[in-house]
């Protein structure tokens, strides 16, 4: 069993969303301002519709912290829905006949609302669309909050790019990793480069004119990995397996590469892989390059980690897909719901929360502990014995 585990649950117009992290290690310093720094970095991004504006995401933390401090205990979270007023009677729990608000008769194509309306025998497809909505991520956000202390605790850091919005790409170099996230936070869309940033803004808005929408890829990055997450003697132990796994869970996400990821199937051996060459410090090693991302055979190396993830366009479009009115057969235009115009910011800012998570129970797979005072030196005398892959040259 995985000593660190997550559950989520609440409708995108329920009252609200929870979550429980359970397994995270006693002693760890979190207050509810650092999950709120994360949820707000995940309404960034130029493109983003009204209910963004609405959110302002304020969670609360239930159980498993005292005094600013983990208690070993599950954490439990709540965001309370700011427009519940709105939506009480339509989303009540209790038995409540002859309300037509707010149905959705015509499924959107692109989202889960035919597909799950058949599978779990609803008629009202609403029963479906409110739980497959991407608002369930900031929960999932929240909760690698503490995560990403975890992590930062014992030096690793993830951040993230959108390198591309609809055909225009930002080619920038990432450059120093330790400042990206500051870049990127501060441009329109995430990206880094300032020029693409702009062109990006004006895609998204010719998008929004007429009435559609756009995709993207972003990346994410993080460092001060030790060697060893992970592991090659099992499938489901290999880590760039979890990694996939957690990036393909995010809505809206249809490709995931590591490292040189696609671009490897097309090169040659002699370039697709990392030489290795004696570390600056008697009996390391280091590598000129990082093609594998920071994972081989399952196990990080110790080099950065480096994930894309291609998100295909918002499926709800103002100009409305053809469908089909299920009570009569009849085509009909798609169901139109308050809607972003390209949510890829979001994205990559939810894909450095889902590694997060990934990360964390990576590290308490492989060093436990019921708290930080005894997770910690374990890590550091681990990362003494068998040092990372580093980027640095030859002695
Ligand atoms: C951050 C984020 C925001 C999204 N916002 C919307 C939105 O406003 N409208 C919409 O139709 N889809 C939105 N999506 C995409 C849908 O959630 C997604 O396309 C849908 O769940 C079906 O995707 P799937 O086939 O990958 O499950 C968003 C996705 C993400 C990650």
């Amino acid at each position: 069993m995985t000593q660190l585990r997550y559950l989520t649950a609440g409708e995108s117009h329920g009252k609200a969303l929870v979550g429980i992290l359970e397994g995270v290690p006693a002693g760890l310093g979190i207050t509810a301002e650092e999950l709120h720094v994360e949820l707000r970095r995940r309404k960034l991004g130029h493109g983003r519709g009204a209910r963004q504006k609405m959110e302002d995401d304020a969670c609360e933390i239930l159980s498993g912290v005292r005094h600013g401090r983990t208690l070993g205990s599950p954490i439990a979270l709540l965001i309370p829905n700011r427009d519940w007023r709105n939506w009480s009677e339509i989303m009540q729990s209790e038995p409540f006949e002859g309300d037509a608000r707010r149905k959705l008769e015509v499924p959107r194509p692109g989202h889960a609302d035919y597909v799950g309306g058949q599978k779990y025998r609803h008629t009202d497809m609403r029963n479906v669309l409110e739980r497959a909505s991407a608002r369930e991520t900031a929960i999932r956000v929240a909760l690698a909050a503490v995560a990403r202390k975890l992590l930062r605790e014992l030096g690793i850091q993830i951040g993230s790019r959108v390198i591309r919005i609809g055909e225009v790409i930002d080619t920038a170099a990432t450059g120093d990793l330790n400042k990206l996230n500051e870049r990127a936070d501060a441009t329109a869309v995430r990206c880094v480069d300032a020029q693409a940033a702009g062109a990006m803004v004006q895609a998204i808005e010719a998008a929004k004119k007429a009435g559609d929408t756009l995709g993207g890829v972003f990346e994410v990055y993080a460092w001060g990995l030790p060697l060893g997450l992970g592991s090659h003697v099992h499938w489901d132990r290999r880590i760039e397996g979890l990694i996939a796994q957690a990036f393909m869970s995010l809505n809206a996400i249809k490709g995931v590469e590591i490292g040189l990821g696609f671009g490897a199937a097309g090169t040659p051996g002699s370039r697709a892989h990392d030489e290795l060459f004696p570390g600056v410090e008697a009996g390391t090693v280091a590598a000129k390059t990082n093609r594998s991302g920071g994972i081989d055979g399952g196990i990080t190396t110790g080099q950065p980690l480096v994930i894309r993830a291609a998100m295909k366009p918002i499926a709800t479009l103002m100009s409305a897909l053809h469908s089909v009115r299920l009570s009569t057969g009849e085509p009909a235009d798609a169901h139109v719901e308050r809607s972003d115009v390209c949510a890829v910011p979001a994205a990559a800012v939810i894909g450095e929360s889902l590694l997060a998570l990934v990360l964390a129970q990576a590290v308490l797979d492989k060093f436990g502990g019921d708290s930080m005072e005894e997770l910690l030196p374990r890590f550091e005398e681990w990362s003494r014995a068998a040092p990372a892959v580093t980027s640095t040259p030859d002695r």
